[in-house]
């Protein structure tokens, strides 16, 4: 159909979402691990919140686009495709399950508590590894989604490994320093 490249699909959506949801997170970790070694604004609370919604769409927007890949029959998904997609929701639902961890401990014990502690330490390298292996998994699609060349993907892996590298050293080091 002719002008078919320019219609806002659901992919491209996700991937508009998604890109924002990676930098956001990704300065959120950021700033969340040099708090206590340097006087970071600590961002209100209704900011991350305001990230949150757009995770919530996120994940609608993927229920959307996993339904429209299962259901294709121009192109039916291949065997591989049905296992990389199963592999995003593992992922994903690992990460939403240490973040809601995240959360609960925040709430409960206060940041200070319930980060700069030994178990607290293990949390956080534990959600930086999910974030990673999510941001590893979809990298591949977001750069389709968004229309970048694909030589990309390296370098968006690497970076989400750098991010959790930091951030696991700098939990650490809350708990050592
Ligand atoms: C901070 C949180 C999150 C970040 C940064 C993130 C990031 C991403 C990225 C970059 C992609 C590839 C984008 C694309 O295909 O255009 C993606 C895809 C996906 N994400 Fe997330 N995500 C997050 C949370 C979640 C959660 C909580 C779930 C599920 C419970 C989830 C499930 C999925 C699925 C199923 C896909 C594949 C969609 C498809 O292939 O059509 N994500 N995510
Ligand atoms: C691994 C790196 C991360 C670090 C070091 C980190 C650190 C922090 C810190 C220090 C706070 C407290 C902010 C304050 O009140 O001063 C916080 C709150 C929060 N974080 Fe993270 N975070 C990380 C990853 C994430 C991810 C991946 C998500 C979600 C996708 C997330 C969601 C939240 C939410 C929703 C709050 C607010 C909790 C509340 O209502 O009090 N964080 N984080």
């Amino acid at each position: 159909m002719k002008g078919m490249r320019k219609r806002i699909t659901t992919r491209g959506a996700n991937g508009v979402v998604s890109a924002a949801i990676v930098c956001f997170f990704l300065a959120h970790g950021l700033l969340g691990s040099l708090q206590g070694f340097f006087a970071v604004p600590s961002p209100a609370t209704w900011i991350v919140w305001a990230g949150m919604v757009l995770v919530g769409i996120h994940v609608v927007l993927c229920i959307a686009t996993s339904f429209e890949q299962l259901t294709d029959t121009v192109r039916p998904p291949s065997v591989q495709k049905k296992r990389h997609l199963a592999l995003k929701w593992a992922t994903g639902i690992a990460l939403a399950a240490v973040v809601g961890v995240h959360i609960g401990r925040i709430r409960t014990l206060g940041p200070i508590a319930a980060l700069h502690s030994a178990e607290g330490a293990a949390w956080t390298i534990a959600l930086a590894a999910l974030l990673a292996s999510h941001i590893w998994t979809g990298s591949k699609s977001l750069l389709k989604d968004l229309g970048i060349d694909r030589s990309w993907r390296n370098a968006v892996r690497a970076g989400a490994c750098a991010f959790a590298a930091v951030f696991s050293l700098f939990a650490l080091a809350h708990v050592l320093g």
